[in-house]
């Protein structure tokens, strides 16, 4: 099946102290344009990695990921990328933090042009009066609406989000959630997200992708949303199969959980045998020996 957006047999294999050690193996999925797919899993299983590979931030072991027709071999402006955090420039005001990325990749606009693409898209998250604030005067919430600011004015094809709302309080996270929605369902953009929150990911998404663990990680089941667009919260939350949904991902976690806790147990009792050979507790007791 092709699509808009390509993974195929995505892999990713780090060096460790201890040798190679692979961390994401044949990790397969398309994304149609304009499409929001969200991967869920659990903390260490691989989810940044397939993330960062995609974004073209982390070198690809195996496998590999074609967007537009093109296959990806570093970093580009036909992807954005939003962390958790920002990383914003603390001297620079929130226009000037967008335009850096305006700046390289508008080089033929004029100078009021990218001021205005910028602005724009300041405007669109919330910060049209805030323009000329410092960084370092933002709350967390407006620092992270800047750095989604500075992802969209680039008009990417493609919007790799890692924990984008992961550090805000629930009332920013929800009204930030709604915005983004909204920009994207307008411009079509298409959108792989990292979430731990399975009600932002029913919320959000077109399609979920569940993770299993690593190592070797990959793709374990995917769930399609039935929700309409516009998204508009309460239907979601209110629809017949919402509770279904979110009981098959929470079901889904805690098996993952459960084969976690039971490979840990089995790495510990491994480790404690090899430590204390049997031999060693079954051998007989030193004879005593009269003097
Ligand atoms: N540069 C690296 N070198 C070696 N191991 C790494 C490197 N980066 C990540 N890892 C390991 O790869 C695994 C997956 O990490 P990753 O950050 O992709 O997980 P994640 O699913 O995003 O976790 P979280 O939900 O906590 O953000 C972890 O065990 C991590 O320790
Ligand atoms: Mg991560």
């Amino acid at each position: 099946m092709s699509g808009f957006v390509e993974i195929f047999n995505l892999g990713k294999t780090y060096d460790t102290p201890n040798g190679p050690l692979v961390i994401v193996e044949n990790f397969t999925l398309n994304l149609s344009q304009g499409e929001y797919v969200s991967l869920l899993g659990h903390s260490g299983c691989g989810k940044s990695t397939v993330l960062t590979m995609v974004a073209g931030l982390n070198p690809i072991t195996t496998g590999g990921v074609i967007l537009a027709n093109r296959e990806i071999d570093g970093p580009g402006p036909d992807r954005g990328v939003v962390f958790q955090s920002p990383c914003l420039m603390p001297w620079l005001s929130a226009l000037d933090n967008v335009l850096l990325g305006v700046d390289q990749v508008y080089r033929h606009g004029t100078r009021k042009q990218r001021r205005d693409i910028a602005a724009y898209y300041l405007e669109l998250v919330g910060l049209g009066n805030s323009l000329y604030r410092r960084a370092t005067e933002l709350s967390q919430g407006m620092q992270q609406r800047v750095g989604i600011a500075r992802a969209l004015a680039l008009k990417p094809r493609m919007l790799l989000l890692d924990e984008p709302f992961g550090m805000l309080d629930s009332l920013t996270r929800m009204e930030l959630q709604e915005i983004l929605l909204g920009i994207l369902e307008r411009d079509r953009i298409t959108t792989m997200m990292i979430t731990h929150d399975v009600d932002e990911a029913l919320f959000m998404s077109d399609r979920v992708v569940m993770m299993t663990n690593g190592p070797r990680a990959s793709v374990g089941a995917i769930f399609e949303m039935p929700f309409v667009r516009p998204r508009i919260r309460t239907e979601v939350l209110e629809h017949p199969e919402y509770y279904f949904y979110r009981e098959k991902m929470l079901a889904f976690l805690e098996e993952q959980e459960q084969k976690k806790h039971l490979a840990n147990v089995r790495k510990f009792e491994k480790l404690k045998s090899d430590q204390c050979p049997s031999t060693i507790s079954e051998a007989p007791l030193p004879v005593s020996v009269n003097v």
